[in-house]
């Protein structure tokens, strides 16, 4: 599973892929309007940083001004992802950015056959929005199963499911028992998935059991 961090904070994104473990980047108006910075800015230091997909997000509503806007977001560098909402004007934009070569994040995806027409549009990754549909008592979850198993029957698409609006560890645990490609997770989230009492106990009293030999590795 690849994990992909949501935010535009670089210093959140900084100490994180220090730890080697970040494959990509996805942001969102919301995420860039968070950081109080210029969107340009912002996103040339973050794929200075992050070799893997950075996804950006397109304002536009129609199809042909997402595709400009898609086409001045892509100079930024070559692992710029453009990012459409899941309608039929950003699923145009898709089907044109990819026919020029161009890889698409497909966001805001909240039913299985939202996915299932980002893929045959070329979309590179398909973002389903788990925490939002469990804000409003509908089980995210159930999607990412749901595009799994239809992705699963039609081989020829190659689009990655990228779990998205994750709001919690165990979010991340049934993505992955899930099957998703991907996984965008806040900072915060992904620093939690260290954490377990255990570890911090186990390992304090090893480091006390160490200090009485009076030994040094080094
Ligand atoms: C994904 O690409 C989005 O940026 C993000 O996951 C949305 O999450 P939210 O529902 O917490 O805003």
């Amino acid at each position: 599973m690849k994990f992909f961090i949501d935010s535009a904070n670089i210093d959140d994104i900084r100490a994180l892929a220090d730890l080697g473990i970040v494959d990509g980047i996805t942001s969102n108006p919301t995420l860039i309007a968070q950081t109080g910075r210029p969107f340009f800015k912002v996103m040339e230091e973050i794929c200075a940083l992050i070799q893997g997909p950075v996804s950006a997000e397109v304002t536009a509503i129609e199809a042909e001004q997402m595709v400009q806007e898609g086409l001045v977001l892509h100079k930024i560098a070559p692992n710029i992802v453009i990012k459409v909402p899941s309608t039929p004007q950003g699923i145009k934009a898709c089907k044109m950015l990819h026919d020029q070569g161009i890889k698409v994040n497909v966001t805001l995806c909240f039913s299985a056959l939202q996915a299932l027409i980002a893929a045959k549009a070329g979309a590179t990754f398909i973002s389903p929005f788990i925490g939002r549909l469990d804000d409003i008592n509908q089980d995210g979850m159930a999607l990412i199963d749901d595009i799994v198993q239809i992705y699963g029957n039609y081989p020829e698409y190659s689009t990655e499911i990228l779990a998205a609006s994750i709001r919690h560890p165990y979010h991340v645990l049934l993505a992955a028992k899930a099957g998703a490609d991907i996984i965008t997770v806040p900072p915060k989230i992904l620093w939690q998935l260290f954490q377990h009492p255990l570890t911090d106990k186990g390992l304090s009293q090893f480091l006390d059991d160490w200090k009485k030999t009076g030994q040094s590795i080094l």
